[in-house]
């Protein structure tokens, strides 16, 4: 029998961190593809009703409401397209400015339906902010695992708050996806990023969840942006993932010592 040397097996771990994270990305991929077609069904549910109201009754009212709320269906059906041809030509995996407010409209086009129908109340508090240097695909893999996390912490409804603040001294921004859930105890905070941890039973009604690889993989990725993800959470009150993100703009002069990247953890206040 031969011996694996350190070096290999450190190679073996690496290629199998790799194989992980790709399977992470098919499934929130999927998750994308099943909500998106779910969500496409029902605007053409909507326009199916409509079309044969305005067939049934004659009189010009019903038949200016139905084509009203056709209309919107079908504005909100070119909506969801846009959303999915944008996260299309983001397929690269090339570095590249990624517009981070764009990127929070585009996934929120896509989660809109399933935030309301949990009861969630999705908050804005968008600072203007630069661009941020990273691959737009894998960014809004961490923002859909961190925005399902959160509807998933609220079982109830509740409010989630999806924040951006710039730090022009540093050249970072910072994304906060913060919801008011039932948090968590300080053991727990400790594993989150471990892989397959998960306190989920198994996948919810919506197919999502309980795999314990989503933060696993939103570290990574992270990680491998040369940016920081700290989360803050307090049992009952909630709690707050920051992902802070290199700007995208030419800097002057780039500090000479690497930060190293770690998962902070901390209680939130
Ligand atoms: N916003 C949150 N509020 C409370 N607990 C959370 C939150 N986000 C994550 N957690 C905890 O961290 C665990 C790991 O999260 P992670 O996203 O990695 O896995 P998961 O959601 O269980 O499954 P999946 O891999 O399918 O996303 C969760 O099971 C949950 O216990
Ligand atoms: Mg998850």
């Amino acid at each position: 029998m031969t011996q694996l040397t350190n070096e290999q097996l450190q190679q073996q771990i690496s290629q199998l961190e790799e194989q992980l994270l790709q399977a992470q990305k098919q499934s929130a991929i999927g998750e994308l593809v099943g909500t998106t077609t779910h969500e496409f069904n029902n605007v053409l549910m909507t326009i199916l009703n409509y079309a044969k109201m305005g067939i049934r009754y004659k009189d010009e009212p019903t038949r200016d409401k139905a084509l009203a709320k056709i209309l919107a269906a079908g504005e909100r059906a070119a909506k969801i397209t846009n959303s999915v041809l944008a996260m299309a030509r983001n397929r690269s995996d090339d570095m590249g400015a990624v517009n981070l407010p764009e990127l929070i409209s585009e996934t929120m086009v896509l989660l809109e339906r399933e935030m309301q129908k949990y009861r969630i109340a999705v908050e804005y508090d968008l600072q203007e902010i630069p661009s941020v240097s990273g691959i737009g695909n894998q960014i809004q893999q961490v923002l859909l695992n961190l925005l399902i996390n959160a509807r998933q912490a609220m079982p109830e409804g509740g409010r989630l708050l999806i924040r951006t603040v710039n730090h022009p001294q540093e050249n970072m921004v910072d994304l906060v996806v913060r919801d008011f859930g039932f948090g968590m105890e300080p053991e727990q905070l400790q594993k989150i990023f471990q892989p397959y941890f998960s306190t989920k039973s198994g996948p919810d009604e919506s197919g999502k969840g309980g795999t314990g690889l989503g933060l696993h993989a939103c570290h990574k990725i992270i990680q491998q942006h040369g940016g920081k993800i700290r989360v803050e959470s307090t049992p009952g009150r909630g709690t707050a993932f920051t992902i802070r993100l290199r700007s995208a703009r030419p800097i002057a002069a780039l500090p000479t010592t690497t930060e190293t990247t770690t998962a902070q953890i901390q209680p939130l206040v």
